[in-house]
């Protein structure tokens, strides 16, 4: 029973999600709207197209196409200011031992992200060459809670989607696995990505023997 892993990566393997809140709440701010952390659950995995969209409708705000065209590009330009600072010291706990464990298992693994900035982001942080492919918002035409994503995720590790194991911390990111119909593992709180196969809070918590023996079980 074969089995290969598909990661998303903003909130899985680094913490980019606070970067992304600062600016879009600075952009909320120049709107004159509230913009919450329980608001910023909504834009998770979410493209960028469609999270200023969503933020807009939060604020109640309508924007001419080129109006939104020009806040996608500052946003972006904000947000890079800060992935620029980051370094391996932002990977997540618990991420580089689960890579590690996959490679001593021989366990494929692959990124899935929504993410146009996610080949600098794992080149920040020394993490670009791990992975065996990488499937990114540039790659997609239909964003999560799509499962296009994964299903090329799936092709990339030559499986079946029924083979595939995705870590997520998004709601859109659980429902696109689950549509995927591979196992969903859904990392953060458990309450939030209630409809994962999996949760746990953080990477440090699977237990040692969840590929060897739960989801070989689970596959079988
Ligand atoms: C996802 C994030 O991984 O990537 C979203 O969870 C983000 O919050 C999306 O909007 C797109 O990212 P980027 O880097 O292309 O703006
Ligand atoms: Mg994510």
């Amino acid at each position: 029973n074969k089995v290969g892993v598909i990661f998303d990566l903003d909130g899985v393997i680094v913490d980019t999600a606070k970067y992304h809140f600062l600016a879009w709440k600075d952009l909320a701010d120049e709107l004159g709207f509230e913009f919450t952390e329980s608001h910023n659950e909504l834009l998770k995995g979410v493209s960028r197209v469609r999270s200023l969209e969503i933020l807009l409708d939060i604020g109640k705000v309508e924007l001419s196409e080129e109006k939104k065209q020009d806040y996608l590009v500052s946003k972006n330009e904000h947000y890079l200011e800060y992935i620029y600072k980051m370094g391996p010291e932002e990977i997540l706990p618990g991420a580089s031992q689960l890579l590690d464990a996959l490679d001593a298992l021989g366990i494929h693994y692959v990124l899935g992200s929504a993410s146009k900035n996610a080949p600098l982001i794992l080149k920040q942080v020394n993490l670009f060459n791990r992975f065996a492919g990488i499937v990114d918002g540039n790659s997609v035409s239909k964003a999560k809670p799509d499962p296009e994503v994964f299903l090329i995720g799936a092709q990339k590790l030559n499986l079946k989607p029924e083979q595939c194991v995705v870590f997520e911390d998004a709601i859109a990111g659980v429902e696109a696995a689950n549509r995927a119909h591979m196992i969903s593992v859904g990392i953060g709180d458990a309450k939030t990505l209630h409809e994962a196969d999996f949760n746990f809070n953080n990477l440090t918590e699977l237990p040692q023997d969840f590929f060897t023996k739960v989801i070989s079980e689970k596959i079988s």
